[in-house]
């Protein structure tokens, strides 16, 4: 069977995808207990996403807060219309997820070599290498698989990235079979013109259909970079409830780009997310009491 080209989310004018639970926690220095996870997912699910990253199944040793991945997934709350993703490197990873009823799985390589040994501990070509197993597993499951490229624009190792290294990458997850392609600017540093080349230079590989922007927002840029993608035609977008997160693996990466923030930003043009706003507002006003303090 050929992998699932069918993106989840359709029907919005544009899809958010909260990557909180993964994005956001793998990188929380407190402790955050499945309980708590489990809250916030179905907390996410109340306020009307229709794709949420729930959990990596990564190295526990590499990423100790995603090592209750088993439990996250088959525990998260389940929604009509609702897909629920996860993070994957390697088979051993898809397996798993699979087991335990991720509905969506996300692979993910960068535009930079350092990156990826530093992430993955293996070269692109050898990562890239590690996801034709999961993409056929995917597809006799009949899964969407996203990929992901770090470090699309600046890596914090090789600093900033040509638009073609990111293009190169689109275009090998392309032939791979990914659904959908999510350029990342992994440590937010970004500027919309630097977002609008390397977007171009994407587009040469893949359709704007395809794509989906993730933008950090360390340097208070990240709206400013989704529009520069929106203008070249990109229309799923990902941040994080109350702006958690950042990559263990990426020193300088602060917070994701704030859900609520971002969907207020669609709102006032008139594009509808399907997200229920004061919903998300309250979510991310008592994130502290709800999620961080065990009740
Ligand atoms: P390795 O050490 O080279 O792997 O790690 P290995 O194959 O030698 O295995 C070592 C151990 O890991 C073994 O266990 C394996 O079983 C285990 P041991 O025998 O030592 O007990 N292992 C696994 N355990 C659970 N799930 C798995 C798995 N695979 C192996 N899937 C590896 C290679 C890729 C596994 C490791 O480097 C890793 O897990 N890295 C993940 C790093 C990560 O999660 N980073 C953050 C997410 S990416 C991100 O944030 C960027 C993004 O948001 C976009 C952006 O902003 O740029 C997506
Ligand atoms: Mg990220």
């Amino acid at each position: 069977m050929r992998p699932s080209t069918e993106r989840p989310g359709g029907g919005r004018q544009v899809t958010i995808v909260e990557v909180g639970p993964r994005d956001g926690l793998q990188n929380e220095k407190r402790l955050v207990s499945t309980g708590q996870k489990l809250k916030l997912i179905a907390m996410l699910a109340d306020c009307g996403f229709a794709r949420i990253e729930a959990t990596a199944f990564v190295s526990p040793k590499w990423v100790p807060q995603m090592a209750d991945h088993d439990a996250v997934m088959r525990g998260a709350a389940r929604r009509p219309g609702l897909v629920l993703s996860a993070l994957v490197p390697n088979e051993q990873g898809a397996r798993a997820a699979i087991a335990a009823g991720a509905q969506e799985l996300a692979v993910f390589t960068s535009a930079s070599e350092t990156f990826s040994r530093r992430n993955t501990n293996c070269t692109i070509e050898e990562g890239l290498a590690r996801f034709v197993p999961v993409i056929a597993l995917a597809a006799e499951h009949g899964l969407p698989v996203r990929g992901y490229v770090s470090c699309a624009v600046d890596c914090p190792y090789e600093g900033p990235m040509q638009p073609g290294a990111a293009a190169k990458v689109v275009a090998r997850l392309r032939d791979l079979g990914c659904a959908e392609i999510a350029v990342a600017d992994t440590i937010g540093k970004a500027t919309p013109d630097r977002v609008h080349a390397m977007v171009l230079a994407v587009l040469e590989e893949a359709e704007a259909e395809r794509l989906a922007g993730h933008f950090h927002d360390t340097g208070g840029l990240a709206l400013a970079n989704v529009d520069a993608a929106w203008d070249l035609g990109l229309r799923v977008f990902d941040s994080s409830v109350g702006g958690l997160g950042g990559c263990p693996y990426a020193p300088g990466a602060a917070g994701n780009l704030r859900s609520g923030a971002l969907v207020g930003h669609f709102a006032s043009k008139g594009i509808e997310t399907g997200i229920d706003q004061a919903l998300l507002a309250s979510l991310e006003d008592t994130l502290e009491a709800t999620v961080f303090s065990e009740q």
